[in-house]
């Protein structure tokens, strides 16, 4: 029998639970012998739990049973996990995770001491909940310098998104939804901000790229200021918006990271990603574009992605994938402000010519007579189109938006 430990009994950990219970002669094959979860680890206490016997509320049982072959956590946030999977990892237990919290920040860290040690960290979960994308980026793709990835990354802004402008659900509503149905973090300023999203990313692209890249440092900007109007202007320009994380390869061999609503074109497959899922497009030197999609989030999706990095830890010598990057490498970040864009700006107080003035060479799309001019702007930096916008707005106009594209325009 192999012997593994819980942390975490929200969503996901009791969604783990359930697989290894509703699973178990399937995982006992995939295995090689039963899995039993020694000990389940939560703060709170769960009456009525069929394995209550094996909860318990410290680590110290964990670290003390040298049986303990693997650790899955799915507590969240930096500590204390990432003191206790440390420890973990430095007495050879592997450790999975869908914590996308800790893995952006402390990735490298983490990557190393289980290197270090001889045992596995896997995080399969933290992206894209069920969807596999970490493992097949570094083994199938392994032939490819990765140039772009770029995807839908939220399942709970994506969910909102798709509500609000699909059915005419409320902000509230939709996210009271997503909270019910489990997939918006515990504060879900974390989806609504971009911030998980941005995790994410940073995760994608320290494997795409090989070095650690850090939340802190990239551009990001949630959905809160998106609009009916912002959408219907779109559905008229042939497209929507999407809460984009996108990860690049500049021509000078930095990356740029950013995270924002984006116009997305019909002719994309994300445009066609709605509710909870998830895609993340993969765009290699030799392969050309790939696509993963399926569920970002949930108990189930999630717990799923988790088992399976769990039998590869239970089945497979430890590190023999090659998942792994480097420490963050100072000046790899492209300033967001030099990143080139076309934008799609909604603008009052101005008519067509002066906004020329402002945006030389923009395209004007076709809408309703009002107040509001819509536009396409040529490509520029967005710290140009930051400086275009403070003096439109000094000359009398109004930027009432501004959202990046994530093609070029046709
Ligand atoms: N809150 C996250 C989401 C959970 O909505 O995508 C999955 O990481």
């Amino acid at each position: 029998m192999k012997k593994i430990a819980v942390l975490g009994h929200g969503v996901v950990g009791s969604g783990v639970m359930e697989i290894l219970t509703r699973n178990r002669k399937l995982l006992e094959r995939q295995a090689g012998e039963a899995v039993e979860a020694a000990y389940v680890l939560d703060r709170r206490s769960f009456p009525g739990l069929a394995y209550q016997d094996r909860m318990i509320q410290s680590i110290d049982p964990v670290l003390e049973d040298p049986e303990v072959a693997v650790v899955l956590e799915a507590m969240g946030g930096v500590e204390p996990a990432f003191t206790w999977l440390s420890a973990c990892l430095k007495q050879g237990k592997s450790v999975v995770t869908s914590n996308k919290e800790l893995v952006a920040e402390k990735g490298d860290v983490l990557l190393a001491l289980a290197r270090e040690h001889g045992a596995w960290f896997l995080f399969e979960a933290s992206v894209g909940g069920g969807i596999p994308v970490l493992q097949p980026m570094r083994e199938s793709l392994t032939a490819n310098h990765i140039t772009e990835v770029a995807g839908i990354l939220n399942g709970t802004t994506n969910f909102i998104l798709t509500r609000m402008f699909g059915e005419g659900a409320s902000f509230g509503e939709a996210l009271a939804l997503a909270q019910e149905l489990g997939y918006a973090e515990q504060d879900p300023a974390a989806d609504v901000e971009g911030h998980d999203a941005c995790r994410k990313i940073c995760i994608l692209a320290s494997i795409a790229f090989g070095s650690h890249f850090c939340p802190r440092e990239v551009h990001t900007k949630g959905i809160t200021r998106i609009s009916a109007q912002d959408v219907a202007w779109a559905a008229r320009w042939g497209g929507t918006v999407k809460l984009i994380g996108r990860a690049r390869r500049t021509a000078d061999g930095r990356a740029a990271l950013e995270v924002a609503p984006m116009l997305v074109p019909n002719s994309c497959l994300l445009s066609r990603v709605d509710g909870v899922n998830n895609a993340v497009r993969v765009t290699g030197d030799m392969v050309g574009e790939t696509m993963f999609y399926g569920p970002g989030a949930g108990k189930l999706p999630t717990a799923s992605a988790m088992i399976g990095d769990l039998v590869t830890a239970l089945t497979q010598p430890a590190n023999s994938r090659p998942l792994a990057w480097g420490p963050e490498k100072p000046g790899s970040l492209q300033p967001w402000e030099e990143s080139i864009a076309q934008a799609f700006l909604r603008v009052s107080g101005m008519d067509r010519e002066e906004l020329e003035t402002f945006y030389p060479g923009c395209r004007f799309l076709d809408g309703p007579e009002g107040e509001e001019l819509a536009l396409i702007t040529a490509p520029a930096t967005q710290g140009e189109l930051d400086a275009a916008g403070q003096a439109a707005e000094a000359a009398g106009g109004k930027v009432l938006s501004r959202v990046t594209l994530l093609e070029d325009d046709r």
